[in-house]
């Protein structure tokens, strides 16, 4: 069932009434910029994970893409953590977008287009499927790359761009794969159609860096400092797409693809094939922490209705 509200330019607006007209900009060209963020169950409500990161990455988005916007970062938060409480979602993935509108189909755009932003709030369960996150997914490397740094702005999740993570998508999905994962344009690994990825191998995990044309995931970081204070040794390089057959664990990380483990690459299995003890471990953490059963030691949730104080 759809959530009942959207909100629309600083007003509350039922979710039918959420429409544009076929001149907006962003329909032609890509011009907006969104976030994917998600809200996960606790026993004291919904709490928004990494909130302020998301609507951060979103304004940072809008000065690459030079689309002005009047909100701030925290008036993004508000707007966000009222739209769940009048949905009245116990958990939900929630989609800013903000966007060039109707007005004139100019490729500029620029001051002859209103910017337009909306939030809407949906219930969405595991992206890579429900077994995904204890029996992993099959991938394929795709082939097609991800854009050259000269070409595209990959830190930034400007719409027009997801036209390479679509096709990246239906090939993997026409081949029977649930994902795909992009080369860089030097040929080394950059990440999945819209998940960062890790590679395990002798117990060094290893991560392509934003050279190679990803997107600086906020799963990523947010596994990178777990990784970290569980005394892995991370390495930021280059990776040779003969590590994907030779790791002895694989995992995605993306808000949507939370913490998803590869069974396979290519049809090679991905260590024994199953779940590795790295993956697992960063797994429990994640939800752990995210369902609010573990201690947020990081100030990561931002809780959606005002949580009792202890002794109350
Ligand atoms: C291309 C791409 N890479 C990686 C990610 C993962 O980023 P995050 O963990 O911030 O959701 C996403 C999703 O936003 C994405 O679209």
């Amino acid at each position: 069932m759809n959530a009942k509200y959207i909100w629309k330019n600083g007003e509350f607006i039922n979710w039918e009434d959420a429409t544009v007209h076929v001149t907006t900009h962003a329909i032609h060209y890509g011009s907006s910029v969104f976030e994917g963020i998600r809200a996960y169950a606790t026993a004291d409500g919904a709490a928004v994970f990494r909130l302020h990161d998301h609507t951060k990455r979103l304004l940072m988005g809008c000065k690459i893409a030079k689309i002005q916007q009047p909100y701030s970062a925290e008036q993004l938060d508000e707007a966000i953590t009222e739209l769940i409480r009048r949905n009245e979602h116990e958990a939900c993935y929630i989609r800013p977008v903000v966007f060039r509108g109707a007005g004139a189909l100019g490729l500029e755009g620029r001051g002859r287009t209103p910017t337009e932003v909306f939030i809407l709030t949906m219930e969405w369960g595991r992206y890579l499927g429900s077994e995904a996150i204890e029996n992993g997914v099959d991938a394929q490397v795709s082939s097609w790359r991800r854009g050259a740094p000269d070409s595209t702005a990959s830190m930034a999740k400007i719409g027009g761009q997801y036209v390479n993570s679509m096709f990246i998508s239906m090939e993997a999905h026409d081949n029977g794969y649930a994902e795909g994962i992009a080369l860089d344009v030097h040929g080394y690994v950059s990440e999945g159609a819209g998940e960062n990825i890790f590679v395990i191998y002798n117990n060094i995990v290893y991560t392509p860096s934003i050279w190679s044309s990803i997107l600086a995931g906020i799963t990523r970081d947010t596994v990178i400092t777990l990784l970290q204070e569980g005394g892995y040794e991370i390495r930021y390089e280059p990776i040779a797409r003969e590590m994907l057959y030779m790791a002895d664990e694989i995992f995605f990380t993306g808000t949507a693809a939370e913490i998803t483990p590869l069974r396979s690459i290519d049809k090679l299995p991905v260590g024994d094939g199953k779940r590795g003890k790295i993956t697992k471990e960063i797994q429990d953490q994640f939800f752990g922490i995210t369902s609010g059963k573990l201690p947020d030691r990081h100030g990561w949730l931002t809780y959606v209705q005002q949580k009792t104080p202890v002794g109350d």
